[in-house]
C-alpha cells in the first residue's frame, strides 16, 4: 500500500533555509580563511535570499496555516530555481565569466516573481484576523 506523503511549503522553505545557512556560512568561513572575498555577494545573497528570506517564508507559512496552500507550494517551486539560478549566475559573473549574465538576470527576475507570489499570499491571508490565526484555534464556522 502506498501512502501519500504531503510535504508542506512551510517545511520545504524551513529546510531549504537551513541548508542555505550551512552553505552560506561555509562559503563565508572559506572566504575568511583564504582572504579571497571575490564571492562576497554570493555569500551575502545565499544568506539573505536563501537563509533569511526562505526561513522567514517558512515561519509565516508555519504560523499561518491558511497561507500554507497550493499557492505557497507554487511560491516554493518558483523561488527555489530562481534562487539557484541567481546564485549560479552571480557566482559565474564574480569569477569573471560574462556568459553567466543571462542566468543572473533570469534568476533575479524569477526570484522577484516569487516575492510577488508571496506578497499576494500575505495580502490574501491578512484580510481578517481570523484568517491569520492558526487553523486549530480559529473559530469553527
Ligand atoms: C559563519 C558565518 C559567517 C562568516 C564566516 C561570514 C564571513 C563573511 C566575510 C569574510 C565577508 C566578506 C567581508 C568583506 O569582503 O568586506 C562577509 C560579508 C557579508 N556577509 Fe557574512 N559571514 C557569515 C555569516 C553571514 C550571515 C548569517 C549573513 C546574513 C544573514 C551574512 C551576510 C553578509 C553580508 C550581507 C556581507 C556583505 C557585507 C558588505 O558587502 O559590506 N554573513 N561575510
Ligand atoms: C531579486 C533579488 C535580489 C537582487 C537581484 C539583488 C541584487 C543585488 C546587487 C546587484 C547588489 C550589489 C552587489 C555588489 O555590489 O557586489 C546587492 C547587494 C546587496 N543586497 Fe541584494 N539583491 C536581491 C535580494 C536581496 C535581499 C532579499 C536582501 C536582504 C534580505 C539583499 C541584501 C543585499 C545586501 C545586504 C547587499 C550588500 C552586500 C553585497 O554587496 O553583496 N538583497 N544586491
Amino acid at each position: 500500500m502506498t501512502q501519500e506523503i504531503i510535504v508542506k511549503a512551510s517545511s520545504l522553505f524551513l529546510r531549504t533555509g537551513a541548508l542555505a545557512a550551512i552553505f552560506g556560512m561555509g562559503l563565508g568561513i572559506s572566504m575568511g580563511i583564504t582572504q579571497d572575498h571575490t564571492l562576497r555577494s554570493v555569500h551575502a545573497h545565499i544568506n539573505l535570499v536563501g537563509w533569511a528570506s526562505m526561513f522567514l517564508f517558512g515561519l509565516y507559512y508555519h504560523v499561518v496555516p491558511a497561507a500554507d496552500s497550493k499557492l505557497a507550494k507554487i511560491h516554493y517551486y518558483v523561488a527555489l530555481p530562481g534562487f539557484l539560478a541567481m546564485m549560479a549566475g552571480v557566482a559565474g559573473l564574480m569569477l569573471g565569466n560574462g556568459s553567466f549574465e543571462p542566468l543572473a538576470i533570469v534568476g533575479s527576475l524569477v526570484t522577484f516573481a516569487s516575492m510577488l507570489i508571496f506578497a499576494w499570499n500575505v495580502f490574501s491571508t491578512t484580510k481578517s484576523s481570523a484568517a491569520s490565526k492558526p487553523a486549530a484555534v480559529a473559530p469553527a464556522r
